[in-house]
């Protein structure tokens, strides 16, 4: 099955057949999933599987009771590491530098850059001072937001690992498995149940198996026309202010003035 098809046929599945999934087969779809791209290659993302009948069924008690965590032949608790920046630093450079990637002088360059990015030194300390100085350059030029608030590192990890995630549910599809992203679980007792350190996040469970249903419905999406936005923001006509057609922005070409700036 190729891409197109893999994104066309995947959905939320919640009945499964009871049948393990291999676990070469997981390892294959892991190994996709860890392909994913992050932030200077930091690969802050760990996979908990779970396909024991027992540990799956406490990860259902704590996931809302939702039959599929239950049902499904594995789960993957994907897990965000905010201090990856810090623990997979220098493996990762060690990697890039061993298989000819980069070298030592974008190796230190990296690695200060890094630290400038997310290093908030003892107790948030230097994160702040690096906050207030970030926002008076900004007053001058354009400067992306430091993660270097333990809050800011833990939300961008998270983005990264649903990077992974999304190519594991794509790549799951490939091989015939259909998946399910769970969000609503209890994170903290999850870490305590499954041994995982109290610092990572975790970051959505994935049930994997072979759906009941391989022909169910699809759900619906809204129309990619109210979703596009051409050379800045524009708004559909019958949907928010100010109400600008589809096709006359189209006909415009983008012109930014005559559209007039939508609210976000
Ligand atoms: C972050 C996130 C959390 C979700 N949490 C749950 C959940 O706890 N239980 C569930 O059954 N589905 C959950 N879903 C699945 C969505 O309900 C589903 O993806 C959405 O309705 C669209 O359907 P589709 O995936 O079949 O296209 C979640 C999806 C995402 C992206």
């Amino acid at each position: 099955m190729i891409l197109r098809d893999a994104i066309h046929t995947r959905r939320a599945v919640r009945r499964f057949r009871p049948e393990p999934v291999p676990r070469e087969t997981l390892l294959d779809l892991l190994d996709l999933a860890n392909r994913a791209p992050s932030s200077f290659n930091l690969q802050p993302w760990h996979f908990v599987v779970v396909d024991a009948s027992e540990q799956k069924k406490k990860l259902r008690r704590l996931a809302l009771d939702q039959a599929h965590v239950e049902a499904a032949g594995a789960v993957v608790i994907f897990c965000a590491d905010p201090a990856a920046w810090r623990e997979h630093l220098k493996p990762t450079e060690r990697q890039a530098m061993n298989s000819g990637v980069f070298g030592l002088e974008y190796a230190g360059r990296r690695s200060r850059y890094i630290r400038l990015y997310f290093d908030g030194g003892p107790l948030g300390l230097l994160g702040v001072l690096k906050l207030v100085g970030s926002s008076l350059v900004r007053l001058f030029r354009p400067l992306p937001h430091l993660p270097v608030l333990q809050r800011k590192r833990r939300a961008l990890v998270r983005e990264e690992v649903m990077l992974a995630v999304a190519q594991f549910m794509l790549a799951a599809r490939t091989s015939g498995l259909d998946t399910c992203p769970v969000g609503a679980f209890d994170g903290g007792r999850i870490k305590r149940a499954f041994g995982i350190p109290r610092r990572m996040e975790v970051v959505l469970l994935v049930p994997v198996g072979y759906a009941l249903e391989p022909d169910a419905q699809r759900q619906p999406r809204l129309p990619l026309a109210e979703k596009v936005h051409w050379n800045g923001w524009s708004v559909v006509e019958g949907r928010g202010e100010p109400r600008v057609s589809y096709d006359r922005h189209a006909r415009i070409g983008g012109g930014q003035k005559e559209r007039g700036r939508a609210r976000r």
